[in-house]
């Protein structure tokens, strides 16, 4: 398969090396990372070890290939443009994946290509970025693809069987939506507390005045999707943000280190939309809404 990965950063590198063994693939990012895939190749170490020599590029318009396949890996503060710059490549086969986080990419792609080309992903791979041309793979996770409608498609099943061929366990979700809801409520109860704390995932469970927080953003988190008709349960989604935070005890959040390297959060897709959500909904959002007055705090400041 033809595949372009659109935002070869941690994540989108390492998806491109995994998939480049089985298909062709063209990364687009940015410099000084594009540069030194150009030279030395694309170099993945940590929980994956593999070196691997691909086509990288720094503009849509050098891309050789008409892709079968787009994957969206930007930040989501950055999914409208590149899904735009990314329009040219469309043919009437193609298909738009974003394996992002946050609970507005979905909506911002529509605006943009048609639905029934979309579909959707989580994946609870760790990856961060170590050096140009360099990722390291924090975490081997799983990966959940869907059509938004939920059918179960033969495209969807091609996809996912060349995922897996790739060594990226992915499986088919019938709800991918209430995935993406299930990630965005775990995030949002880690993310922003340990951007603002300076402290390590695990820090969260063993302070036990965090530890409470935690379960009462998880709470409020659910609420909101329930009154956006997403079937989670408050009493679940606590017990599951607890098993994250356990699994993950040693590691920062892309959040924290976001801050740390005095770039741009995603707070605004993740507990700025909750916001938003619940306000349509009359319902609490007060947690999550001191949690983005504090991330933004940390940015202004
Ligand atoms: N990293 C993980 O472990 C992980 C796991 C699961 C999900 N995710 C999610 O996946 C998404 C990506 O995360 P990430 O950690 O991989 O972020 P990242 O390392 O910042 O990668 C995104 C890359 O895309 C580049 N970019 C932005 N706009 C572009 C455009 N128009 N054309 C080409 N390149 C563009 C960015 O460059 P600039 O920064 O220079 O603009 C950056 O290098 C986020 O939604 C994140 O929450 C990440």
């Amino acid at each position: 398969m033809k595949i372009v990965i659109v935002g070869a950063g941690a994540i989108g590198s390492l998806f491109g090396a995994l998939l480049a063994k089985n298909n062709t693939v063209v990364l687009v990012g940015r410099a000084p990372h594009i540069t030194a895939i150009q030279h030395n190749g694309l170099n993945i170490n940590g929980k994956t070890h593999l070196h691997v020599k691909l086509s990288a590029v720094e503009s849509v318009k050098d891309i050789p290939i008409s892709p079968n396949l787009i994957l969206l890996t930007v930040k989501s503060y950055d999914t409208e443009t590149a899904i735009k710059q990314t329009l040219p490549l469309i043919r009437d086969e193609t298909v738009v994946v974003s394996l992002q986080n946050g609970l507005d990419n979905i909506e911002k792609i529509e605006h943009i290509v048609d639905k029934d080309r979309i579909f959707a992903g989580v994946t609870t791979h760790g990856a961060i970025f170590s050096n140009p041309g360099v990722i390291r793979h924090t975490g081997k996770g799983k990966t959940i693809l869907g059509e938004l409608d939920g059918t179960r498609s033969k495209r969807l099943e091609n996809i996912v069987r060349l995922f897996n061929e790739a060594g990226i366990e992915t499986q088919v979700s019938d709800d991918v939506v209430k995935e993406i809801w299930a990630k965005a409520i775990i995030n949002s109860s880690i993310n922003p507390l340990t951007a603002f704390f300076n402290c390590k995932n695990g820090y969260l469970l063993e302070n036990p005045l965090l530890h409470k927080i935690v379960e009462a953003i998880s709470e409020e988190s659910t609420n909101i999707a329930q009154a956006e008709g997403i079937k989670l349960t408050a009493p679940d989604m606590i017990q599951r943000t607890k098993e994250v935070i356990e699994d993950t005890a040693s590691n920062y959040s892309s959040m924290l280190q976001s801050v740390q390297q005095r770039k741009k959060t995603e707070i605004d897709s993740m507990n700025g939309k909750l916001v938003t959500i619940g306000k349509q909904h009359r319902i609490d959002t007060s947690l999550n809404k001191i949690l983005v007055e504090l991330v933004t705090s940390l940015a202004d400041g």
